[in-house]
């Protein structure tokens, strides 16, 4: 049995150095106060993770104004990384700003779990996995409130991660959920710990479908609480 800690959502980020693209970080330190998104790629130059880290470029408007600063990570150096970030910049049309890790001797990447063994499609070519397609939310406190992990084989949709996020930070202000498919400014579920009682000076305009499925708009949380 491994010795290291499986993360889970609630658990803090296990803190770390390392080497980046925009030079040393002390993650605690990164991560202090902010909402950050950590996610690992399998390795520079190759097709799918080209495109993903393009597109979290393309994104990184959409991260900042959420205040989400977003890392990337894979077992590659920092000489690579460099490299590699002409071709996502020419190929995307984007500037990478973000910083991305070089955990050459992948200590990050064994804190985190991001190695699969067992994932024959996701080695090189000594057979040595490559970082999965990880990703980690973290909200200001540094707890993990977020986790997915993605085949080698399938870029990520990071709307999705930018939804959540949204969905999270609202639910952090407010005493709400949010339903399947829901987008930033839909009608959102008022938590079943609000009583009757409660979500009608909360949220005077709330609908009862079920007892225990009650929408209201989203503006209307934003004014109460
Ligand atoms: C890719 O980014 O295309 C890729 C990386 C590692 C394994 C398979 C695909």
């Amino acid at each position: 049995m491994s010795d290291v800690p499986v993360l889970r959502l609630g658990s803090i980020g296990p803190d770390f150095e390392a080497e980046t693209t925009k030079g040393p970080i002390k993650f605690s330190e990164f991560a202090a106060g902010s909402w950050v998104v950590l996610f690992s790629h399998p390795d520079d130059f190759t097709p799918v993770c080209t495109t993903e880290l393009g597109e979290v470029a393309r994104l990184q408007p959409e991260f900042e104004k959420r205040g989400v600063k977003v890392i990337g990570l894979s077992a590659n150096d920092i000489a690579s990384h460099d490299k590699w970030i002409s071709d996502i910049n020419e190929v995307g049309n984007v500037d990478v700003q973000f910083p991305i890790i070089g955990d050459k001797d992948r200590s990050v990447a064994t804190a985190y779990g991001m190695l699969d063994a067992l994932d024959k499609s996701n080695v090189d070519a000594k057979g040595l996995p490559f970082t999965v397609r990880t990703v980690f939310v973290f909200d200001p406190k540094r707890i993990i409130r977020l986790t997915l992990s993605y085949p080698a084989s399938t870029g990520r949709q990071f709307d999705e991660i930018i939804r959540v996020i949204d969905s999270l930070q609202l639910g952090d202000k407010h005493r709400i959920t949010t339903p399947v498919n829901w987008k930033k400014g839909e009608p959102v579920i008022i938590h079943p710990s609000v009583t009757n009682e409660e979500a009608k000076t909360l949220f005077p305009d709330f609908k009862t479908v079920k007892p225990y499925l009650r929408f209201t708009s989203e503006e209307q949380g934003k004014t109460i609480v």
